[in-house]
């Protein structure tokens, strides 16, 4: 049975006086059963988030907790890189990672190759990793198979320079985020983003058969992200392919969160029933 998660990723919102509230409130309103939870803020506001999220308020019921991510981390170990993060600075901060965003592909010119050598950082240092990709508008517009052929390439150039493993053990997980529904307001169709997770469950199949020991592509958990908010998040969580949702502007709302996770805690409870039954 795959994981359901709701990942919340701040981008460049908040500051360290104000995360650990938002990050506690969040977690208060999310303690549901079954779904891992999920919070990226800020570098800066790592510790705060990390020492909110402390609190047992937020603790589900299963007792599982909220988790903190980082959004971003250098593709070297360490070195003259002023300004940067490297992955093991993150010991104690943060247990996930984002990597290779739309935006940081977009604004700050990450390659493929920059994207998988990062890749390559956060398993080493033992961080969970969120591979994102996803298809331009223009590729959108050009037909669903050039969208998934640009969305495997993604796939298959980060994921075969760090086939093995590792890379499985490390808990991987891919976000589709189709650049055109990032901050729009224009959401992919669950049918659309159902389709493209279970090709990119096959790219993985064809990494996998070249390199041994990557695993199953069924086993690989995919979310969507792109304009999630509580009155589509159900369209999404309704597909059996989609296993939960990387949330950008609705996750710095309790509101849209606690209704967000609480649909996702519907298919976790599903699926639960469904492996019991
Ligand atoms: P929005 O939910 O604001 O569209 O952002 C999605 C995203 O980029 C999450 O990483």
């Amino acid at each position: 049975m795959r994981p359901v998660i709701v990942a919340g990723n701040w981008k460049m919102h908040t500051t360290p006086a104000d995360a650990g509230e938002l990050a506690r409130t969040i977690g208060a309103r999310t303690r549901v059963d079954g779904v891992t939870r999920v919070l990226c803020p800020p570098f800066v506001c790592l510790a705060a988030v990390r020492d909110a999220l402390a609190d047992p308020g937020v603790a589900a019921p299963d007792g599982s907790g909220v988790a903190v991510g980082a959004q971003n981390v250098h593709r070297e170990r360490q070195g003259a890189y002023t300004g940067e993060v490297a992955a093991s600075m993150l010991e104690g901060l943060a247990t996930w990672v984002i990597v290779g965003h739309s935006e940081r592909r977009q604004q700050f010119g990450e390659t493929d190759e920059v994207v998988a050598a990062k890749l390559t950082r956060v398993i080493e240092a033992g961080l969970r990793p969120i591979l994102c990709v996803g298809e331009q508008l223009e590729a959108r517009e050009a037909g669903a198979d050039v969208a998934a052929t640009i969305v495997v390439d993604q796939v298959v150039n980060a994921l075969r320079p760090n086939a093995g493993d590792a890379l499985w053990s490390s808990g991987l997980v891919i976000a589709y985020e189709p650049v055109w529904a990032i901050g729009t307001g224009r959401n992919a169709s669950g049918a659309d983003a159902a389709a493209m997770a279970d090709t990119i469950r096959r790219a993985l199949r064809t990494v996998a058969g070249s390199v041994a020991g990557l695993g199953n592509g069924e086993d690989l958990t995919v979310l969507y992200g792109g304009s999630v908010s509580s009155s589509n998040i159900d369209e999404f969580m309704a597909e059996q392919a989609i296993d939960g949702a990387l949330v950008g502007g609705a996750s710095l709302k309790p509101d849209e969160m606690a209704a967000i996770v609480a649909r996702a805690g519907l298919t976790a409870r599903a699926r639960a029933a469904a492996t019991t039954a």
